[in-house]
């Protein structure tokens, strides 16, 4: 057994009661179907600013009654102190990704992104503080590299934040120290690396590029890239995200916690590679595409190139990611396959 399924063993035969916020999101939703699945108790937080009941819908289709009758869903905003505190009364651990994402949607309305990602976020801390909680791991950025050229990204080495989104992101790391070394109170951020998987919206201006592109494929659209193709990043499948978010949550290494870590794959994939890497796996799912990209402008705001030294999680929390790319893509694509076709 390696560590993860050491540690989820052990979660399994003492349940916990965990707090997700974000839940309605992509992440958020993930992590609630493995934690229910995990026979865990969990209280979601999420007012539907970018999330969907379609994906708490999907979670209950997955999960057995009895495990989702262990799932508290409360409808709440994070920009309110006291939805926070109702969220977190009795709650173990936290694991907190609600925030506003994409970088073009920050540089569009930097107010609204640093309401919900500044402000929340410290409503969050206090509520979990005063809670009493056992952890507070949270969803960081690899966007906190900034203009740094240094690769692969080593955590302690950053540059500086090339939009409002990255600002918001390394500011969470700075409160969450702080907090930890004011208040003793636990809090691990984990910067994630270009995540993908089942349920990451494919609709809307702000959509990723993995599920943008997708969803063009399948529709027979034109697929945009943003510069020349070699623009490059360290995509993670939702899976190793869940992993490290629980392995985190619980690591009970001193040295494990009030850290900061990369969750990626520590590999390199660029925008000429996805294209292919996607359609070749359409292909495998009966979906069809002829067209070759079309090249536009590099996008306001976007870092060159990303890839994590992903050591430190391994060290310290036995971190291991189980898929790379091209086995992420695989299981991802008959998900958008279904629902573009339903
Ligand atoms: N997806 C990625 O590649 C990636 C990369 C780095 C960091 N992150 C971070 O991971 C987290 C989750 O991202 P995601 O990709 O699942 O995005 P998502 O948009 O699917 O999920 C975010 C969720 O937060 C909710 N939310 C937003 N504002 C809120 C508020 N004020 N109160 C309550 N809920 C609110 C949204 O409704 C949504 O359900 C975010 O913090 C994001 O910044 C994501």
């Amino acid at each position: 057994m390696n560590n993860y399924e050491v540690a989820m063993n052990k979660l399994q035969q003492e349940p916990k009661k965990w707090l997700v916020t974000g839940v309605a999101g992509f992440i958020g939703s993930n992590l609630l179907e493995a934690l229910l699945k995990l026979d865990q108790q969990v209280v979601g937080l999420d007012n539907f600013a970018t999330g969907h009941q379609r994906n708490l819908d999907e979670v209950k289709t997955e999960v057995s009654p009895a495990q989702w009758a262990r799932f508290t869903f409360i409808q709440g905003d994070i920009r309110k102190l006291d939805d926070c505190h109702a969220a977190c009364a009795g709650v173990d651990f936290v694991l907190h990704q609600a925030a506003l994402g994409s970088v073009p949607r920050s540089i569009a309305d930097p107010i609204t992104t640093n309401m919900a990602n500044i402000d929340g976020f410290l409503n969050m801390l206090v509520a979990a503080r005063d809670a009493g909680v056992k952890s507070f791991t949270y969803a960081a950025s690899s966007s906190t590299y900034g203009d740094h050229p240094g690769l692969p990204k080593v955590e302690d080495v950053i540059g500086k934040p090339l939009s409002p989104y990255a600002v918001t992101k390394y500011v969470n790391e700075l409160y969450a120290e702080v907090f930890a070394r004011t208040y003793g109170f636990t809090t691990i951020g984990l910067r994630y690396f270009n995540v993908f998987g089942k349920r990451q919206d494919p609709d809307g201006a702000y959509a990723a590029v993995i599920p943008k592109w997708t969803a063009a494929m399948i529709s027979g659209d034109d697929v945009f890239v943003n510069g020349d193709g070699q623009t490059s990043r360290d995509f993670c499948f939702i899976e190793n995200v869940i992993q490290a978010n629980l392995l985190a949550a619980v690591a009970e290494d001193e040295r494990a916690r009030n850290q900061i870590y990369n969750v990626a794959v520590s590999g390199r994939t660029d925008l000429n590679q996805l294209f292919n890497a996607i359609k070749k796996h359409l292909a495998g799912n009966g979906v069809i595409y002829h067209k070759e990209p079309v090249y536009r402008d590099f996008r306001v705001g976007d870092v060159r190139h990303s890839q994590a030294d992903i050591a430190k999680a391994r060290a310290l929390l036995g971190y291991l990611p189980l898929f790379n790319i091209d086995e992420g893509i695989a299981k991802a694509m008959p998900w958008y396959v279904s629902y573009f076709r339903d």
